[in-house]
């Protein structure tokens, strides 16, 4: 049978209790589903810079180059914010998407049956929500040079002296790849792609729109393709997020989306995602799997976390790196039970009352759910 080997980098914060349930998950489809996984695990985020003063070891970083997917859990926290900003836990996140190429951020938003009563939004609104949105991971205003804070003594107007410097910057061969990445997936779904930019206060905007569209009318005519501005986007969603099928958007509006995106579920501890690269030579993408949630410094360390986002994401690269679809709708129909069953972390106790559980509950509780239904 097919040997899948894993880097397990836990990190920070609620990172490590998250990814205590997910380690559980992988071994019930090593033992139930044949599988076998080569799990190693390592420090990324303040975890790592508390060993060796950096958040990503080199080592590290050159163990993720070398295995299937790389699984992370989150970093950050409170104690890490006084630190100089270049060994930041966060650098070490955006090293790994950096030098491992993971330019598509593929963030899925579902709204369970189960949940559609705790969305901050209606119901009717949110039920039956399953949307795409495509985060370009690798360029963009994280990136974009020149960077920095530097003095403006020569401005005598400018009070204080100084200016801080990020630069949006974006090639038409990074919209183009990120583009295609949307157009592929949406063939698999609703094929239905909303291309947001601010294209009418940005040229780095205007390009956006050009490419998107140049490879839709080069490559994909037949899916339906439209553009809107992010901010217009932002509120179509909270409005009617139902319209959308795919939305492909840059680097930080994808960020603020995404995480907009996950109130419509009813919990940021709900939200998966998949960083994808380029297709390597044995036909697997470069790939991290990562909730789109922090380390949650003000729950962490209680029990209290929500290890769905982080098993949903295993999930993904059951789909994505290991070609087991199967085995993922496996996961996620035992997950779509336990919510049924009104299994409730902290941050999904709603108007259900439901039975609460802390983190390792609810591994315990869909560990369960694929016992039941093997
Ligand atoms: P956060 O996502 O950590 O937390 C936001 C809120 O959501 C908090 O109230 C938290 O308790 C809650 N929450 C998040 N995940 C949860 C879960 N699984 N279960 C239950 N509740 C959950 O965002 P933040 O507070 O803005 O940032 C905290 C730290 O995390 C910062 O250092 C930030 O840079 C970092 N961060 C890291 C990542 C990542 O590693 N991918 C993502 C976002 C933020
Ligand atoms: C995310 C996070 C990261 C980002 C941070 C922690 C670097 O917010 O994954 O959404 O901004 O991309
Ligand atoms: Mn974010």
């Amino acid at each position: 049978s097919d040997r899948y080997s894993l880097l397990i980098l836990p990190g920070d914060g609620i990172g490590a209790e998250v990814m205590a349930q997910v380690t559980r998950v992988i071994d019930w489809f090593a033992t139930n589903r044949g599988m076998s996984f080569d799990v190693s695990e390592d420090l990324v985020g303040g975890a790592a810079y508390d060993k060796h003063g950096t958040p990503l070891a080199d080592e590290t970083m050159a163990k993720a180059q070398q295995v299937d997917a790389v699984l992370l859990g989150a970093v950050g926290g409170p104690k890490y914010d006084v630190l100089d900003f270049s060994v930041k836990p966060e650098r070490g996140l955006l090293r790994l998407r950096k030098e491992m190429d993971l330019f598509a951020n593929l963030r899925p938003a579902q709204c369970f049956d189960a949940l559609a009563d705790f969305s901050s939004l209606k119901r009717d609104i949110v039920a039956g929500l399953d949307i795409l949105i495509v985060r370009e991971l690798t360029s963009g205003v994280y990136f974009g040079e020149p960077r920095g804070i530097h003095s403006d003594d020569n401005n005598p107007e400018n009070e204080g002296g100084r200016v801080g410097i990020n630069t949006q910057r974006y090639t038409s061969g990074e919209i183009r790849r990120v583009a295609r990445s949307a157009f592929e997936l949406a063939k698999r779904r609703g094929n239905k792609v909303c291309s947001m930019e601010k294209a009418n206060v940005m040229e780095s905007g205007i390009l956006w729109r050009e490419e998107v569209q140049w490879v839709h009318d080069n490559e994909y005519p037949e899916v339906e393709l439209s553009h809107m501005y992010a901010d217009n986007g932002a509120m179509q969603l909270v409005r009617n997020p139902r319209q959308f099928d795919v939305i492909v958007t840059d680097n930080l509006f994808g960020d603020l989306l995404s995480d907009a995106a996950a109130m419509l579920t009813g919990s940021l501890g709900m939200l998966p995602s998949a960083s994808l690269g380029a297709v390597m030579e044995n036909g697997r993408p470069k790939a991290m799997y990562e909730p789109v949630h922090g380390s949650a410094p003000d729950i962490a360390g209680q029990g209290k976390a929500n290890p769905i986002a982080c098993i949903l994401s295993f999930a993904m690269a059951l789909r994505y790196s290991f070609d087991q679809g199967s085995a993922a709708a496996e996961l996620e129909a035992a997950v779509e039970k336990v919510l049924a069953d009104g299994v409730r972390t902290a941050d999904l106790m709603g108007p259900d009352g439901g039975t609460p559980v802390s983190t390792s509950g609810m591994g315990d509780a869909i560990l369960a759910a694929l016992d039941a239904g093997r």
